[in-house]
Order: structure tokens, then sequence, then C-alpha cells
């Protein structure tokens, strides 16, 4: 495993402990993580990042909350506790419905368990415990099983184009559009991944860049605006990012940047893929114009680092994620199989 990214230990007293993303690559640095507030907090200011990590991540929110339960507490406490934690952490990133998904199987666990007799509150957290263990389990499996559905498309001397960051940092396991790059790697193949450094937050050039170079796989760090360029030399021959929310329809919200992506890939001919869990489909909205985007703080935009990079109160838009139309995209690899041009008929066919 390249990294772990977000990992409980211990029991339901235990801690979670993640990789401190802000940090990275300069510092390898972990956090442990014992409250919801700085759950939240992590969440928010993208410590812990990337949709099905943040999913995995605010699955234990809950465990964490009763832990700080008054005792002696009646288990109808300690679930009013568990449900409050679950709509505190749901304001936390509005795009990336892992975390919703997340949220709702720890709340509907714990209101089951709950309404059996005699269940007492250290019950009730181990159940919330073993919701959040078997989440970050089936993760690490999607993830490995989106490698397997999704190396055949790339091929000895190919030029791979990523975005943002859909590795292992983003996931609980090997990633999602890095696990397909991994699994590729893996079987011998040949190929050269182009990370976009995807401004503001460069999650590809501090993130993507050091997954893959700690991976032996060869990774050539780009400017954003320079994509296009690369297609037109002939040096792109797939493009793959991972997911943050598909609608029912395949239309897909995705890092800043991605439609930008999907409208040069298509002008150029060449295959646009999405890796991405079933966990990250949200069927309950039609089309991408329904997927909420984050607006995201300014400053994000106007400094880098420590560096002020525009003038003094210049007006700023910062939408965290964009849409890409289902047309736009050749084929969805998931963990169950790829769905070739992607439309509401083969989504539902597929997720049921
Ligand atoms: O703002 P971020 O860093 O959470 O955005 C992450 C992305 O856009 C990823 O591409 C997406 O979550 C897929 S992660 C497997």
């Amino acid at each position: 495993m390249i990294a772990e990214t977000v990992k409980w230990i211990g029991g339901a007293d235990g801690v979670l402990e993640m990789i401190d993303q802000r940090r990275l690559p300069t510092e390898f640095v972990t956090l442990r993580v014992r409250t919801v507030e700085q759950l939240h907090e992590a969440i928010r200011t993208l410590a812990v990042r990337g949709a099905p990590a943040i999913g995995v991540a605010a699955a234990y929110g809950s465990v964490l909350a009763l832990q700080w339960l008054k005792s002696p507490a009646s288990t109808q406490d300690a679930l009013n506790h568990a449900v409050r934690a679950c709509e505190y952490l749901a304001t936390s990133r509005p795009t990336a419905v892992n975390l919703f998904w997340a949220l709702d199987r720890v709340r509907s666990r714990a209101k089951e368990i709950a309404s059996e007799p005699q269940t007492t509150p250290q019950q009730l957290a181990e159940a919330i415990l073993a919701e959040a263990n078997a989440i970050c389990a089936e993760d690490i499996e999607m993830c490995r099983q989106i490698g397997e559905n999704g190396e055949r498309f790339i091929h000895d001397g190919f030029g791979v184009l990523t975005h943002c960051n859909a590795g292992a940092l983003a996931t609980a396991g090997q990633g999602t559009a890095l696990s397909v790059v991994f699994d590729a790697h893996k079987k011998g193949r040949r190929f050269e991944v182009f990370a976009d450094e995807t401004r503001p937050l460069l999650q590809g050039s501090r993130l993507t860049a050091w997954e893959l170079q700690r991976a032996g796989i060869k990774v050539t760090v780009i400017c954003d605006n320079m994509a296009g360029f690369l297609m037109k030399q002939g040096k792109i021959q797939a493009v793959i990012t991972g997911a943050d929310r598909i609608a029912a329809n395949g239309d897909t919200a995705n890092k800043i940047g991605t439609y930008s992506l999907s409208v040069l890939a298509k002008h150029h001919g060449i295959p646009f893929y999405i890796a991405a869990p079933s966990s990250t489909f949200d069927l309950s909205v039609e089309s991408g114009a329904q997927i909420p985007i984050e607006q995201r703080n300014a400053t994000e935009v106007t400094w880098i680092g420590s560096t002020h990079v525009a003038p003094e109160n210049v007006d700023v838009c910062n939408p965290a994620f964009d849409v890409t139309p289902a047309q736009n995209i050749t084929a969805i690899i998931t963990e169950k199989r790829v769905i070739e041009n992607p439309n509401e008929d083969r989504i539902r066919a597929l997720l049921g």
C-alpha cells in the first residue's frame, strides 16, 4: 500500500489516525483525531480529502462522539449523540456524495441496533465501529477491483493524463484512477503519467506526483493549462480521473478543471475515463445540474503558500468542482464492471 490514509486504532475507545495531506509532499505527518469537531475541521480544511477517504473518515465520527458521552447515559441519549455527529459532519463539505452515503449507513445501523431491546451505549458504540470498519474494508476492496477492471485501458507507450488526486491518498485503498495506473504498472506495462498540478490546492503536483514517484511510475507534472498543447502534440493517449459524485444520467462532478479536460479529450479523439466505486453514484440526482458545487475561500486562489499572488480585495471565483457531461465520458470504470458510453439505463442496470 502506498499510504495508509485513514486508519482507526483500537476498539470503541480508540482514535482515528490520518495522513495530514495539507503538509505533503514536504512533510509526512500523521494526525490523531479524537473529537467530532477535529474531524469536521480535518475534512473542511482537506487534511483528509478525496471522495472515498472523506466517507471512510466520517464514518468513524459517531464512534468519537460516543467517547465524549457523559456517563451514565441511556441508549437513547447515545443514539441522539451519534445522530447529531452525523448531521454535523454532513456540513463539512457538500459535493462528494461518499460522505453522505457513509453517514447514512452509520446512522441507519445505529438506529437499528439501538432499537433492539437491552442494547447498551457500549454495544451501540461497538456496532457503529463495526459498520465504519466495514465501510473502510469495502472501500479497500472496491479500489482493488477498479484497478483490475481498468488496467486493460492503459497500453505500452501510453501517455496517461490525470487530474487532482484519485490515488491511495483519496481512498482507504489503492485509489480509483490511480488504482488503474498501479495495476497496469504491475502488469509490466511501460507508460508515462502526466499529472495536472490542479490549481488552486495542487493535489496533482503535491499528492499524485508523490504517490506515483513512491510507486516507481514515471510521472511528469504539468500546469493545468498545458494539457491541450500536450494532446495536440500526440503525447496523451488516455485521460483518467476520479469522481466526487455521479448523477443517474452519468454526468460526473470531479475536481475543477475536469470538464475542460473532457472537452479537450473529445476534440483530440482521446478516450476519457472516470474511475469510481458505486458509493460515488447518486441516483437521487437526475443530472449534473443538481449536484451541489462547493465554493471555497478566495484566499486559496489569491495566495500560494505564504505568497500573495493577486491584488488586495480583487474578486475571486473558486468553485472546487465542475461537472463533466456523460457524453464526454468514454467509460466509467467501477468495481463491478466497466460502463461504456454511460447513460441512465446502463447505470441503473449496474447499480440496481
Ligand atoms: O477537493 P478534493 O481534493 O477532495 O477533490 C478530490 C477530487 O476531486 C478527486 O478527484 C475525487 O474525490 C476522486 S477521489 C478517488
